[in-house]
């Protein structure tokens, strides 16, 4: 039987100062005046459409993404939050992220996002490399990487997250570690370290960059995991690392199949309604214009569909499996609806293959499964 697991909120800013050439987000040059006030009403109407599917909901998560948030002011963000607490009940240590780049963030920018309520910021760093922050197409150079963070911690931040980019082209094994050596010294509770891939659409994708080799990549990625693991960080997630207590709530909650609502151009919603045994999936207008054109009829929902039960055991392991803690059948019955039954086959050959072990009614994925996700996640593909 469905049950109803924790809602967060996701919304998502689509402008940034330049698109960077790697990047698949929907995420778009500003062009002239950022519309900042005309955005946050039509993100504030756009959840109060949504809110009688909530009702009665806490929200205990937020994550404002993008894009790149950290355009829009102190002073916005600090409307758009008071906007959101007004109209659904927010958990008291709800955890509230922003992310932030750092050509963007002028001096005491961070002290204004803190007094509006966020509490963890996550920078996306790349690399503190000026020659691969070019490459990259970055607006900002390793001083400016450097400042941002102390600018994070200044303004009192005690939860933040750096994003780092590896597998850059021309990258050696002694710059990645370089870069996670930087990173550390800022003591973050929290890194992401993200394989750069080229994705179809981008300016890479069209005049791909000389990437490392394979090999090489591998040697990057374990002298890279074997320095955070003597740094006392764990890799919760396939490209998460954390120090103790200090996972990404709000990311932990799409892992683990949560709820969340998605406002903004292009966000994604989930939603559980247990009364009707049903899970929905919504997701915005696209392109900022025509997100912001819709709020004069309040029709921001691009696409609305039923997630069908047939699906349900995929899409929940699709990012259940990126998880490194075991997965309680329990969690699965409740998150999808299905009996454990119903995976009894593709489990059993994923058991076959070690990519899993199955213990106490915990689904635990292996070192093998993780090096073959993909293959494990198209085990529970419904069959045609
Ligand atoms: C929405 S962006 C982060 C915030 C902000 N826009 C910025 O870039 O500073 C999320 C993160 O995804 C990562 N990312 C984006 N495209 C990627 C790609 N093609 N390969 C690997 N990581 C990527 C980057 O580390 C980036 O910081
Ligand atoms: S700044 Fe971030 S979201 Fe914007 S284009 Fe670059 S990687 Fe994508």
């Amino acid at each position: 039987m469905l049950q109803t697991p924790p809602l967060s909120l996701y919304i998502h800013i689509p402008w940034c100062v330049v698109k960077c050439p790697y990047c698949d987000f929907n995420s778009h040059a500003v062009k002239g005046d950022l519309p900042e006030q005309a955005y946050i009403d039509a993100l504030l109407d756009d959840l109060e459409l949504d809110l009688p599917k909530v009702w009665g909901r806490t929200v205990h998560s937020i994550f404002i993404g993008g894009g790149t948030p950290s355009l829009f002011s102190g002073q916005a963000m600090d409307q758009l939050l008071s906007g959101v607490r007004a109209r659904i009940p927010l958990a008291p240590d709800a955890e509230i992220t922003m992310e932030a780049n750092p050509g963007t963030v002028e001096h005491d920018r961070f002290e204004h996002y803190r007094a509006a309520g966020i509490n963890r910021i996550s920078l996306g760093i790349q690399s503190f490399n000026g020659q691969h922050l070019k490459t990259l197409g970055r607006i900002h150079d390793g001083e400016q990487a450097q400042r941002a963070v102390e600018a994070v911690k200044a303004a009192g931040f005690e939860r933040f997250n750096l994003d780092l980019m590896w597998a850059l082209p021309g990258q050696t094994v002694d710059q990645a570690l370089a870069d996670v050596e930087q990173a550390l010294a800022f003591s973050p509770g929290h890194l992401s370290h993200y394989q750069l891939t080229i994705e179809p659409n981008t300016v890479f994708a069209a005049r791909p960059p000389v990437l490392p080799e394979e090999d090489l990549a591998w040697d990057i990625q374990e002298a890279c995991a074997e320095r955070l693991l003597q740094a006392g960080f764990q890799a919760y997630e396939i490209s998460a690392w954390t120090q103790a207590g200090q996972a990404s709530r709000h990311n932990l909650n799409y892992w683990r199949f949560g709820d969340y609502l998605g406002i903004g151009a292009g966000a994604h919603a989930k939603i559980t309604l247990p009364a009707e045994q049903r899970i929905v999936r919504l997701r915005r207008k696209t392109l900022p214009h025509s997100y912001l054109q819709a709020a004069s009829q309040r029709g921001f929902v691009a696409e609305q569909r039923e997630l069908a039960s047939e699906d349900r055991g995929f899409e929940y392991f699709l990012n259940r499996f990126r998880l490194a803690e075991p997965c309680p059948l329990d969690e699965f019955e409740a998150r999808t609806g299905l009996t454990r039954q119903a995976i009894e086959e593709p489990l059993a050959r994923a058991e076959a293959l070690g990519l899993v072990e199955i213990h106490e009614n915990q689904v635990h994925r292996t070192l093998r499964g993780a090096q073959y996700l993909n293959d494990l996640q198209a085990l529970f593909l419904p069959q045609q």
